[in-house]
């Protein structure tokens, strides 16, 4: 039977992420010093590098058993698998922000939202029953309120600096994140007890990163 395969995110989750197996007893050499190589062996499982909606993909896909990925990806994209628990790293918020000091829920034109997550948006809007025009942005979503392309944006605001160094605000907050656990259904089943193991161990070393 191949390892176990965990599909980590890259970027600002796979430092975290690293500290937490370090932490579970995990060799993380061959991942520390990974160069360009996307596939990694770490302790006796392999970790899989990927952007955070693939991390998403490829464990809805049975390629990957156990994901690590934020919750705001996993609330933009997610459907079939299991979230298994909370790391309580990468934590940050969902929120809607705009330039300081405009009255954003004022008049009654119909309001432009850039964003990174249009799922998200599209719901937040429909809970407030509010008709928004939403412009789909790749990153750096804080630029289309300063060009006018849109009236606000809904992003995650970690320490709140991009806004503050931009001329934004958050006007309200949506949602808490952070990084989660996921696991592929078949796995799930199929491979319990190795599932488990992981679990636990991560839960522990958890409580020591933060
Ligand atoms: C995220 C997010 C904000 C920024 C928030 O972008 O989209 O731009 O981080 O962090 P802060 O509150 O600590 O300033 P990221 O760095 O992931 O880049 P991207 O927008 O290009 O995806």
């Amino acid at each position: 039977m191949r390892k176990l395969r965990i599909a980590l995110t890259k970027g600002r989750l796979e430092k975290k992420s690293v500290e937490l197996f370090e932490k579970m007893g995990l060799d993380c050499t061959e991942l520390i010093n990974k160069g360009r190589r996307l596939i990694l062996p770490v302790g006796d499982y392999e970790a899989v590098l990927a952007k955070a909606a693939d991390v998403i993909t490829y464990v809805e896909q049975g390629v990957c058993d156990i994901g690590i990925v934020g919750k705001d990806t996993i609330v933009e994209n997610g459907k079939s698998f299991y979230e298994l628990c909370d790391l309580g790293i990468g934590k940050c918020d969902f929120a809607l922000a705009g330039k300081k000091g405009t009255d954003f829920f004022g008049g009654y034109n119909i309001k432009r939202i850039a964003t990174k997550y249009p799922n998200v948006t599209k719901q937040y809007f429909e809970s407030k029953n509010m008709d928004v025009k939403i412009i789909k942005i790749e990153g750096s979503v804080e630029l289309a309120p300063l060009l006018d392309l849109s009236d606000a944006i809904v992003d995650i605001v970690e320490t709140g600096t991009t806004l503050k160094e931009n001329g934004l605000e958050v006007i309200e907050k949506i949602m808490p994140i952070s990084a989660r656990v996921i696991v592929n259904t078949a796995s799930m089943k199929l491979r319990r007890d190795e599932i488990d193991g992981f679990i636990t161990e991560i839960e522990k070393a958890k409580e020591t990163v933060k």
